[in-house]
């Protein structure tokens, strides 16, 4: 079976060589590879959550497809399409919603910073935060779902989502499966040594600190920001150190070995910071000429870029129409006309897969949480009193997808307020850790649903 890679990139500026030397070129390298399917997107309905300036939107989806294009992204192979042409996106979104747990969302990083930030300012917690921000991540996962991509590539800030995509769907998968996966549960993926390609300054390259490298400007617009690039005060002719120069790290971006070990001895021996802009100007020229040209002849035809985005549109849907088919069918939003339709068939009443015992012990009141096999799943800590070890069962039994779980190697922990209340056993491997969480997760959501 092949594993499908799927990412987007939300469409709100014009693409830097951060953006393209960090997501794209990787993500374009990804689809080459034997074995894998695709699906790219411009996720321009997250765009609409940051943005409300629709000159901006519109030029912003068209710059980030002929950058992709540009770049070498071969559509015959890879599904490369806009997110607001695949109507199943929102359906699904809307479906995913009516399972996700508040209480998760509410832990979303972006949602959280934007509410922290209020209450520092005195303003209402919810100030200008708009149910598309809180939302944010079930889109997300309706975007990741609805194709059952195996691997996600995206950012450290992005990991966050995509473990909510998890939950969300195997949620959805106990909830409506009937014991089969409808969907995938997907994983981040994050290429440390590219995603984090420095800007001007040094800190990570990003139009918010305004320390970005121009992709397919022109080659004076090029020079001009390289020679703007940070570099210490060694005078030319003084060693430097390759390894604390991030105009160093952008080179190695975009050089093979040879080059790069000629470089790293240049700096070694003195070579002159002017210099070494120079070499790195000449490099990105060089290797940014051939895309720049196809970027401006792309950015020139709109209309070609219309019909490959179409033809992708068809494509993706192929996959995500009957799929979304299927998932309505599964909640019970169903034809009247299909023949043999069992209306009175209720959900079937789950098995119990667990129980909760408590006890106390020399330290105090504790409880188990043992799976169907008896095994124990966790074991709590010790409560002054009954009383507390009973509302922290049962918060373990209600709170569902808001269960605050971590993991640290291969053990799980509850924490509720900043406590530990909770934890399983420590698992000799990672499979057997991920098959206790589920096998928890599976237990106390079975619970609560009786
Ligand atoms: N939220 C992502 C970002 O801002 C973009 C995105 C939207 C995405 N949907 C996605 C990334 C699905 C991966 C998979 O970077």
């Amino acid at each position: 079976m092949s594993t499908r890679i799927l990412t987007g990139i939300t469409t709100t500026g014009t693409p830097h060589l951060g953006n393209y030397a960090g997501a794209i070129r990787p993500a374009i390298a990804a689809s080459h590879a034997d074995n894998v399917e695709s699906f790219y997107f411009l996720a321009d309905y997250h765009a609409l959550i940051k943005c409300d300036d629709p000159a901006r939107i519109q030029r912003s989806r068209l710059e980030i497809a002929a950058t992709w294009l540009a770049g070498g992204l071969d559509t015959e192979r890879a599904t490369f399409y806009r997110q607001s042409d695949i109507p199943e996106i929102p359906e699904l979104t809307w479906m995913l919603t009516c399972v996700a747990a508040k209480g998760l969302l509410n832990r979303a990083h972006a949602y959280k910073a934007s509410v922290e930030q209020n209450e520092a300012a005195g303003l209402d917690a919810d100030a200008g935060i708009t149910m598309g921000l809180f939302s944010y991540p079930v889109l997300m996962a309706a975007d990741i779902l609805i194709f059952n991509a195996h691997k996600v590539p995206v950012g450290r800030d992005q990991i966050q989502h995509v473990e909510m995509a998890r939950d969300i769907g195997q949620r959805f998968n106990h909830l409506f499966g009937q014991g089969r996966e409808l969907f995938t549960l997907p994983e981040a993926v994050i290429e440390d040594d590219v995603a984090t390609l420095p800007g001007l300054d040094g800190r990570k390259m990003s139009k918010s600190y305004d320390n970005t490298i121009p992709l397919f400007s022109s080659s004076k617009e090029l020079k001009s920001a390289i020679s703007r690039i940070v570099t210490d005060s060694k005078l030319p002719g003084e060693a430097k150190d390759p390894d604390s120069s991030h105009l160093y790290t952008l080179y190695q971006a975009f050089s093979n070995r040879t080059e790069q070990a000629a470089m790293r001895a240049d700096l070694e021996a003195g070579l002159a910071w002017g210099d070494a802009k120079q070499r790195l100007f000449t490099l990105l020229d060089e290797q940014l000429a051939e895309p720049r040209e196809r970027y401006h002849a792309l950015m020139a035809k709109p209309s070609e870029l219309e019909d490959i985005l179409q033809a992708g549109a068809v494509k993706a849907r192929k996959v995500a129409e009957p799929f979304l088919q299927q998932l309505r069918e599964s909640m019970g939003l169903r034809s009247f006309a299909v023949q043999g339709a069992d209306l009175t068939a209720g959900k079937k009443k789950a098995k119990k897969t667990s129980r909760v015992v408590s006890f106390r012990d020399d330290e105090g009141f504790r409880f188990r949480i043992l799976n169907s096999k008896g095994e124990d799943l966790l074991l709590s800590k010790a409560f002054a009193d009954g009383r507390a070890a009973g509302m922290a069962t049962k918060h373990l039994q209600t709170a569902q997808d808001a269960l605050d779980v971590r993991q640290v190697e291969q053990q799980l922990s509850i924490w509720l307020d900043d406590d530990c209340i909770a934890q399983s056993p420590k698992y000799a491997t990672d499979a057997a850790c991920d098959a206790a969480l589920a096998e928890l997760r599976s237990a106390l959501n079975s619970d609560a649903a009786d």
